[in-house]
């Protein structure tokens, strides 16, 4: 769970500025849609605040893809309300907003059960925020003026803020068609929409003039991207056999514009993953060698049961080819324990397929019965002590093949992009082409910057490094 409360500049043209507060909760994509909210609501005098008691507008970007994430927001309404009355018996009133996955698939149940909500929108919605505001101001018998009329998601949004820093996230796809048994995202999120290459070329300029270095694509199935060519951009890079482009061809397109260092991409699916994607990880410096490729089991009779498309071996040997194209690449996956009808012997195999692979992380969950997914209502659900127990035996098997990834990158020299201060003073958090952290003591001027950096030693969550003069002996691309 993220907050956005940046400090930012007065509202433009004198307005009184407007508190908003917005709370992320789940994905990659809703941290993605609260910055464009944000960056949507600048124009309307609306800055954004550290805390909701600061705030005119609070906004709750919500996840439905598991039970807990889904409670959790029920209870900050919970929390909110008391605050929201407060500030209405001292004439401030607070507007109350949820948004994203929980919005488009409970919205009534919102309404009925949180009568605070004033405002509940879907994740195609955001983009109508100004419109929904000046409606709910106008009720109020105030008066708010829009810069500007918003039509498509997308479209006609304001220029990025420069707010993040040295990384950014861009979406370049929204939705999904694999409709897996136990996943409320085709639901809430809609089919698979691919935004148009030009747009996402002229967003990632826009992110390298305002000092963006990382970029990293967004997706529900990020690798399923697939546009025509732009007009005008692109020479040399060679289409897909049916004419289009694909991510490869984004992704080739993308790592000559001047300023971008890095591409990352997340998150892939193994059905989606094709020759082109996996040419351009062997062939782009600036692809990071970091792949989130989600398997969720190692069992062929729980895969299919799950919808999933492909078996265990069509996994491994996908990631085999990958690992032809790009040696040190530091693989990442999703697993979900304790599935309808599985056994422990589907669960061994999932735990032999991570034994077999190697993961440098993997995030991993205990199945979550979502109402209106298939899988709500097979039976031989699983108890939850057996989901406990397989799912502290995965994130064991996880663990140790993440710290012995870590300890293996001890003595080398990695291309470190500092992205922040640390919490020592000195100190400066950034990034290696794995994606681990690693904490260095380094000037600030070098944030923003890709720095050799000698790796020293491995903590649970970060490397720990020195900076140092010389060449890497291992660069994004050596192994
Ligand atoms: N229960 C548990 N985990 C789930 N995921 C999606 N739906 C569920 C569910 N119902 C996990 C999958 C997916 C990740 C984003 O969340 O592993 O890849
Ligand atoms: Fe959900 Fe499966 Fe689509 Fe991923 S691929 S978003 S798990 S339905």
């Amino acid at each position: 769970m993220t907050d956005i409360a940046a400090q930012e500049k007065p509202a433009p043209g004198g307005r009184a500025a407007k508190g908003v507060f917005i709370r992320t909760y789940g994905c990659q994509m809703n941290v993605y849609d609260s910055e464009r909210m944000a960056d949507l609501l600048r124009p309307l005098g609306y800055r954004a605040v550290a805390a909701p008691e600061a705030a005119d507008l609070v906004i709750l970007n919500t996840c439905h893809i598991r039970e807990k994430a889904t409670e959790k927001v029920f209870s900050d309404i919970g929390r909110l309300k008391p605050l929201k009355d407060a500030r209405a018996a001292q004439g401030r009133p607070m507007l109350l907003a949820v948004a994203g996955c929980v919005a488009q698939a409970e919205g009534g149940e919102i309404a009925a059960r949180a009568p605070a909500v004033d405002m509940v929108f879907g994740p195609q919605a955001y983009h109508r925020l100004p419109e929904m505001l000046a409606r709910a101001a106008r009720e109020r018998g105030e008066i708010l003026e829009t810069d500007f009329s918003v039509e498509e998601k997308f479209d006609r949004l304001p220029e990025r803020s420069a707010a993040g820093g040295p990384t950014a996230f861009l979406t370049i796809q929204e939705g999904c068609d694999k409709f897996c048994a136990f996943c409320v995202v085709p639901y809430t999120r809609g089919s698979e929409v691919s935004r148009p290459a030009a747009a996402l070329i002229a967003e990632a300029e826009s992110l390298a003039r305002r000092g963006v270095r990382e970029l990293t694509l967004l997706g529900q199935n990020v690798n399923a991207w697939s546009a025509p060519a732009p007009a005008g951009f692109g020479a040399g890079i060679k289409p897909r056999k049916d004419g289009l482009w694909g991510l490869g061809q984004l992704c080739r397109a993308l790592s000559r514009l001047e300023g971008i260092e890095r591409l990352r991409f997340t998150t892939s699916h193994p059905r989606d993953m094709d020759d082109d994607i996996i040419e351009a990880l062997g062939a782009l410096d600036k692809l990071m060698p970091y792949l989130h490729l989600p398997v969720q089991s190692g069992s062929d009779r729980i895969l299919k049961a799950m919808n999933r498309g492909h078996t265990a071996a069509d996994y491994a040997a996908l990631i085999g080819r990958v690992r032809a194209a790009r040696p040190d690449i530091a693989l990442s996956g999703d697993f979900i324990v304790g599935f309808p009808g599985e056994t422990d012997e589907d669960f061994k195999e999932t735990l032999a397929l991570i034994e077999t692979l190697g993961y440098a992380s993997a995030y991993s969950f205990k199945y979550s019965r979502r109402p209106g997914t298939p899988a709500a209502g097979l039976p031989k659900q699983v108890p939850e002590a057996v989901k406990d127990e397989r799912l502290a035996a995965l994130q064991a098997a996880i663990e140790t093949q993440r710290r012995a990834f870590a300890e293996a990158q001890t003595g080398r020299v990695l291309p470190v992009l500092f992205e922040k201060k640390g919490r020592h003073s000195g100190q400066l958090i950034g990034r290696s082409p794995y994606l681990q952290s690693v904490h260095a003591t380094a000037p600030e001027s070098m944030l923003g910057s890709i720095i050799p950096v000698r790796i020293c030693g491995a903590t649970p969550n970060a490397l720990a490094g020195e900076l140092c003069e010389g060449p890497m002996t291992a660069s994004a691309r050596a192994v």
